[in-house]
């Protein structure tokens, strides 16, 4: 008879403690808590192509693809909110935003605050000059010089990273919320540096102004690394990295990322053209 006491007790109990993990998981920092919102709220900064930017009053891009395939795995609704960047990492660390996806750099620093899934592409950094510009070819020519990133970006820690090594000891650096952004001061400020694809795009878009390549010393060496973007989630959510690493396996085996990487490309050089040309008519 005390068995079975002690028996249905330790029942209760253990029920008990389930009810309880249940009710405090209904944040974003857990598989179950996302469940039991119905929605993944993921957190971007949709100045980024091809990754993330707006098309037709949507934010579209290779990120958003790969987020509508985890929400579908999860058999959740996907809800995507355009932020600052720099405060992504901080919304997704206190579970405001169950995901980061914004091509962003893993990092070790970033790393201390969020977990990373596994890379899904990678990048370089590139310079972006107006096209007539002859004097700035290397990082030892932007010297002295005003260079722009977008705000708390890796091209923002290289350029700090320049700066108080030496190397860009006269240079200014100059943050903006998006790239795009610190592109049209060029004139005022004389590069911008920015990941490659991005940067190849808001080139293409104005190819009558401005030239990108990559950023190189003087010999042709490398300055700063090869980055590998992954997807943020809040330390611990292993189920959620694991749901996600599943997906990016699936979509970079059969090809899906490199594909949207093309046609997103192609889709945010056509948006960009009608706006800049927009720019242009109220300029003149
Ligand atoms: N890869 C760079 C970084 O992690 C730039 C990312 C910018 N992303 C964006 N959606 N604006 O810092």
């Amino acid at each position: 008879m005390k068995k079975t006491i002690s028996l249905i007790l330790a029942a209760v109990m253990i029920l008990a403690a389930f009810a309880l993990t249940g009710c405090s998981s209904t944040d974003y920092k857990s598989l179950d808590g996302i469940k039991k919102a119905g929605k993944l709220v993921v957190y971007t900064e949709a100045g980024f192509p091809p990754y993330e930017f707006v098309s037709d009053n949507e934010i579209v891009g290779v990120d958003i693809q790969i987020m509508k395939a985890v929400a579908e795995k999860i058999g959740v609704t996907l809800e995507v909110k355009d932020v600052a960047f720099n405060t992504i990492c901080a919304s997704v660390k206190t579970g405001k935003a169950a995901v980061g996806a914004a091509g962003i750099t893993i990092d070790d620093e970033r790393k201390a605050s969020v977990d990373f899934s596994e890379p899904y592409s990678s990048t370089e950094q590139y310079v972006i000059v107006a096209i007539d510009n002859d004097s700035i070819k290397t990082v030892e020519d932007l010297n002295g010089k005003q260079i722009g990133v977008q705000e708390g970006t890796t091209s923002d820690f290289l350029v700090s990273d320049l700066i108080s090594k030496g190397t860009l000891a006269n240079s200014a650096l100059k943050s903006f919320l998006a790239p795009a952004i610190a592109a049209a001061q060029i004139g005022k400020i004389d590069a911008v540096i920015a990941d490659k694809l991005t940067a190849g795009i808001i080139v293409a878009n104005n190819s009558d102004k401005y030239k990108t390549f990559k950023l190189t010393d003087k010999n042709g060496g490398d300055v700063g690394e090869t980055e590998q973007y992954g997807i943020a989630v809040a330390k611990g959510n292993t189920e959620l990295l694991a749901v996600i690493n599943e997906v990016i396996d699936e979509l970079l085996k059969d090809g899906s990322i490199e594909k949207w990487v093309t046609e997103y490309s192609e889709l945010a050089k056509k948006i960009e053209e009608s706006t800049a040309s927009t720019g242009e008519s109220t300029n003149g």
